[in-house]
């Protein structure tokens, strides 16, 4: 596996993979890979002649230092896996590398970044944006591949890439859970022992909202509820919960705030343990 730590290093050998007309995959991640993203890799690896991991921890999409200051940064053990899984090129660059200048993407993704994430996260999704864009530009990959567990994030990229022409084919993947429903997330590692043991309560609120509300249940009632079940745990407190429309080959989300038809609605939730937030979503 090439590992390329400069943008230059990394286009050159974009540049040979595309003079051999190979098709290229790309999976973005900020490292502490887990089974969810080697899950992205493996299915990157199988559907593209040449493909591209890039392990940066993206400072511009962190609205709390303590949480970007903590995450966890696991190189090692990152391209072991990589390697493993049979990636061909690691771009791992530092900081001054990808933000010379430290200007971010001014984009306007309208709703879709004041809700949910973009309301708790101000600024978050301009950060993830800016570097998936800087990231698409110098990787020039024919697909790249994204875990339904970041659904608005999924969203935003959809949107950026439809809003800037950009000629790439997103793939969305399913979220990759622990045999006890628990979403895997690199943030999981920060769970206090007792946390992770209460933890399932997370997909288990997100799957008793859908029931209600497939049920006819109101939305009040059923927000009120995942509310209690989650609290009841002691450990979490809520951040928000959401039932959403969302129409995924557009990009788009729209929040419900009383029930009408069941088609196309998911469940969003985000929840603070004592050093980490988790968010988590599922659909009908
Ligand atoms: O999902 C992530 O890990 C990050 O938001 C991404 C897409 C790699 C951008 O930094």
């Amino acid at each position: 596996m090439i590992i390329a730590r400069t943008i230059g290093e990394l286009q050159k050998h974009v540049a040979e993979a595309l003079s051999k007309k190979m098709q290229i995959g790309f999976v973005p991640t900020m490292g502490a890979l887990h089974k969810g993203h080697i899950a992205l890799i493996e299915r990157c690896v199988k559907e593209n002649e040449f493909s591209v991991c890039s392990v940066f921890v993206n400072p511009a999409q962190f609205n709390n230092r303590e949480d970007l200051k903590n995450y966890p940064r696991t190189e090692e053990a990152d391209l072991k896996k990589l390697d493993l899984a049979k990636c061909n090129l690691v771009f791992i660059p530092t900081v001054n590398e990808m933000y010379p200048d430290k200007k971010l993407l001014e984009m306007d993704f309208g709703e879709l970044e004041r809700m949910m994430e973009g309301r708790f996260r101000p600024g978050h999704f301009k950060g993830v944006a800016t570097v998936v864009y800087k990231l698409f530009s110098m990787v020039k990959p024919h697909r790249a591949y994204f875990g339904e567990k970041d659904f608005q994030q999924l969203m935003v990229i959809r949107q950026l890439v439809k809003q800037m022409n950009m000629p790439v084919e997103i793939i969305p993947c399913p979220t990759v859970r622990e045999d006890d429903g628990v979403a895997m997330s690199s943030r999981n590692v920060r769970l206090t022992s007792d946390e992770r043991k209460a933890a399932p309560v997370i997909y288990q609120s997100l799957l008793r909202a859908l029931k209600d509300f497939k049920g006819g249940n109101e939305t009040s009632e059923i927000r009120k509820a995942v509310k209690a079940m989650v609290e009841d745990e002691k450990l979490f407190t809520l951040e928000y919960f959401e039932l959403a429309r969302v129409d995924a080959s557009e990009g788009s989300i729209a929040l419900l705030d009383k029930n009408d038809s069941t088609e196309n609605v998911r469940a969003f939730i985000a929840v603070n343990a004592s050093a980490v937030r988790l968010i988590d979503n599922a659909a009908l």
